[in-house]
């Protein structure tokens, strides 16, 4: 049979008109089941009494049929309230996060204690889950001094994991501490050059020489549970300190950021940490917020790499080289010049700085140390973009746990099999995001606050049990007494136990 052009050309237009329709009609079947109240999940530590601080809790997105949601309800789908039955001028401030992918991460900061703590959730105006969720009993906020005394109690109470491998490692090169023997000589062989503070933790109260950030964490943990006592040294620099080998006596020495020539004892950066304390107050990037900005779906990032940061170290430069060389494939700018001299020629120019939840509109990221470890790849894992990870000496307290090809794609540290992993990356789009999310469900478990808190109780505890000499309160150390929370005083039930014992 003969087709006419013009009939072809009807039947094209036609085609084209039915087009939208049939688009429409997928995308209705797709989300035609609406959320269910009852089939729908809740869980999470937010929902416990004995936790306190940065609390949390999830709700996955369950339609009628019994399949979760794999994109966004709409923001407002849940309607979350708190009321305790002792105070109905409950001064609790909650922020529901639409994770868009049909979970939604649901964050309360506490201003006050409340006993029986109810926390409703609504669909519509039906009851979610086995909502309400009752906490029983005190739930303490965060300035409340109210250490739990077993700290074993605590660890079960917090969920934390039995062992981490990076502590056993650190610690393995110390058959025993000697807090007697490493007040001098830790101070002779490192006081001159560096910045060290010197930390005592004794009867749960903590003692230092300066004061500098960390004893706003060291007295959060030990109003939450009874820490062993302890002396040691933190490395206030970016840069590990002790090169001896294991079979040359090294000093324990606390730093923020590790490496394989080094025997320091790595602990979660100060970003990490400071941002947990902080969370929903001045840190506006934490572990919870970047989890509600997340950017656009998969499918509509760009396929590009992304990144943006200052110049400290030498990959960084290169790294922007090669991306001015392959603009299709990386885009990667220096926001600032410190260490090197900017040529503009070779570097292009300085660009503005980009917020930090604008870089998940781009589907790789990637991670290349500064002048150590880049602290920032807590974040880039609990985004959906997939991250692209340097092979480097320097590491993190968590990077143990982390593995190549599973969580994050390695590539090497001169950068040279770069851009081929990047279009492994875009010719493998669902291996791609697959890695993406499992970095992201390892940042979701294992790096949030409670763990944490856990891993920093979990090193004490360990490094107390090496001691052979007493920690002591050395001359010239000074208690650092708990901030007075005169408007909402807590009324510990833990401690009025023990005064009674
Ligand atoms: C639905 O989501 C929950 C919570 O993330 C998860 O545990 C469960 O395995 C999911 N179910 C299916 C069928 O994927
Ligand atoms: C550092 O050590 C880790 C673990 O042994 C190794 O995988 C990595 O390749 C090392 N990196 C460098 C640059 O030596």
């Amino acid at each position: 049979m003969k087709v006419s052009s013009s009939s072809l050309n009807m039947l094209r237009k036609r085609f084209l008109l039915m087009m939208p329709c049939i688009i429409f009609v997928i995308r209705r079947s797709k989300a035609v089941a609406a959320p269910s109240a009852s089939k729908t999940l809740i869980w999470g530590p937010g929902l416990e009494t004995n936790i306190a601080l940065p609390a949390r809790f999830f709700i996955q997105t369950v339609d009628t049929t019994g399949r979760n949601f794999t994109t966004s309800p709409g923001e407002k789908t849940f309607e979350v309230t708190f009321t305790s039955p002792t105070d109905p001028y409950a001064r609790i401030w909650v922020q529901i996060l639409d994770r868009n992918d049909g979970s939604f991460l649901v964050r309360y900061r506490m201003y006050a204690s409340y006993t029986d703590l109810h926390i409703q959730i609504l669909l519509k105006d039906k009851l979610v889950g086995k909502s309400p969720y009752v906490l029983r009993g005190a739930v303490y906020h965060e300035s409340c001094d109210c250490p739990e005394p077993s700290g074993a109690l605590w660890e079960k109470n917090m969920h934390c994991p039995a062992s981490f491998s990076q502590i056993e490692s650190d610690l393995s090169v110390f058959p025993s501490v000697d807090p007697d023997r490493n007040a001098h000589e830790i101070l002779q062989r490192f006081g001159k050059r560096h910045s060290l503070c010197h930390y005592t933790i004794k009867n749960n109260q903590v003692y230092i020489k300066t004061k500098i950030f960390m004893d706003a964490f060291l007295l959060s943990l030990t109003r939450k549970v009874k820490l062993p006592d302890i002396e040691f040294f933190v490395n206030l620099e970016d840069w590990p300190l002790e090169k001896r080998q294991a079979s040359e006596k090294p000093s324990p020495i606390f730093s923020w950021c590790g490496s394989n020539d080094t025997q320091d004892i790595v602990m979660p950066t100060y970003d990490v940490t400071e941002s947990v304390l902080e969370t929903m107050g001045r840190v506006s990037l934490d572990m919870m917020s970047v989890q509600g900005h997340t950017g656009p779906a998969w499918e509509q990032k760009i396929s590009k790499a992304f990144w943006r940061g200052r110049d400290s170290g030498k990959e960084r430069l290169e790294l922007v080289k090669l991306a001015r060389a392959n603009p299709d494939m990386l885009d990667a700018t220096l926001t600032n010049f410190f260490f090197f001299k900017h040529d503009e020629s070779l570097y292009g120019p300085l660009v503005k700085h980009v917020s930090f939840f604008d870089f998940f509109k781009y589907k790789y990221q990637i991670n290349v140390d500064g002048t150590v470890a880049a602290y920032r790849l807590p974040y880039l894992l609990a985004g959906d973009s997939v991250v692209f990870k340097h092979d480097s000496i320097y590491y993190e307290h968590f990077y143990k746990q982390l593995q190549p090809w599973v969580h994050y794609i390695p590539f090497k540290a001169d950068l040279s099999d770069l851009l081929g992993k990047i279009q492994w990356a875009r010719d493998h789009d669902e291996e791609a995001k697959r890695i993406a999310l499992a970095g992201q469900r390892f940042a979701r478990t294992h790096l949030m606050g409670d763990s944490i808190f856990c891993y920093y109780f979990k090193l004490f505890q360990k490094y107390a049990e090496l001691q052979v000499t007493e920690a002591k309160v050395r001359d010239c150390m000074e208690l650092v007494e708990q901030p007075k929370d005169e408007l909402f005083p807590c009324y510990c039930a833990r401690k009025k136990v023990r005064d009674e014992l």
